[in-house]
């Protein structure tokens, strides 16, 4: 399973991509507003740091629009995928899109059927939206299920599922069981997957008996 990080913040991104772990970024307009820095500086950024996909959110909801934006923001780097929302002019924006040979993800998606039709539009990626089903006391990871059995019953479709909206590192582990090909996450929930109390107590226990020993190496 790839991994992307969710964020546009230029340091965690730098700081992450040495670990030779990340595969790409996602970005959105939420998180534009917190880094508090324009758009294309932030994503020009992204791309000199990692070459792998880098999500580009359109902020208009019209086809024409879309494509204004979508045509801008592809312009910034190779690879630059700009990101429409689920809806029929976000679709018809894909197919464009796809058309010129630009990459789309297509994001907010909350159901199966509609994770159909951006296969169907040709996308290179559909987001289904996690931790936001779970908040409304749905099964998000379901949805991830169910998009796997669909787009495994058609070969042909070529758009890969990037689990979204992750909070947690259950939420990893489970995408990556089902076989979600790509998680976008959060710097930390990504850092923490890293974590265990047994390897704490463990690599405590050897520093000590190793000190005790009196060797170096
Ligand atoms: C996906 O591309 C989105 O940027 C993101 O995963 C949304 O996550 P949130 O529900 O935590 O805002």
């Amino acid at each position: 399973m790839k991994f992307f990080v969710d964020t546009a913040d230029i340091g965690e991104i730098r700081d992450l991509a040495e670990t030779g772990l990340i595969d790409g970024v996602t970005t959105n307009p939420s998180l534009v507003l917190k880094a508090n820095r324009p758009y294309p500086t932030i994503l020009k950024e992204i791309c000199e740091v990692v070459p792998g996909p880098v999500s580009a959110e359109v902020a208009a909801t019209d086809l024409d629009g879309m494509l204004k934006e979508g045509r801008t923001l592809a312009k910034i780097a190779s690879n630059i995928v700009i990101k429409v929302p689920l809806t029929w002019d976000g679709l018809k924006a894909c197919r464009v899109f796809r058309s010129e040979g630009t990459m789309v993800n297509v994001t907010l998606c909350f159901s199966a059927n509609q994770a159909l039709l951006a296969a169907k539009a040709g996308a290179s990626f559909i987001s289904p939206f996690i931790g936001r089903l779970d908040d409304i006391h749905l099964d998000g990871m379901e949805l991830i299920q169910e998009i796997r059995t669909i787009y495994d019953n058609y070969p042909d479709f070529e758009t890969e599922i990037l689990a979204a909206s992750i909070r947690t590192p259950l939420h990893v582990k489970q995408a990556a069981m089902i076989g979600s090909d790509v998680a976008t996450c959060p710097a930390a929930v990504i850092k923490s997957l890293v974590n265990h109390p047994l390897t704490d107590k463990g690599l405590a226990q050897f520093v000590a008996d190793w000190k005790k020993t009196g060797q170096s190496i």
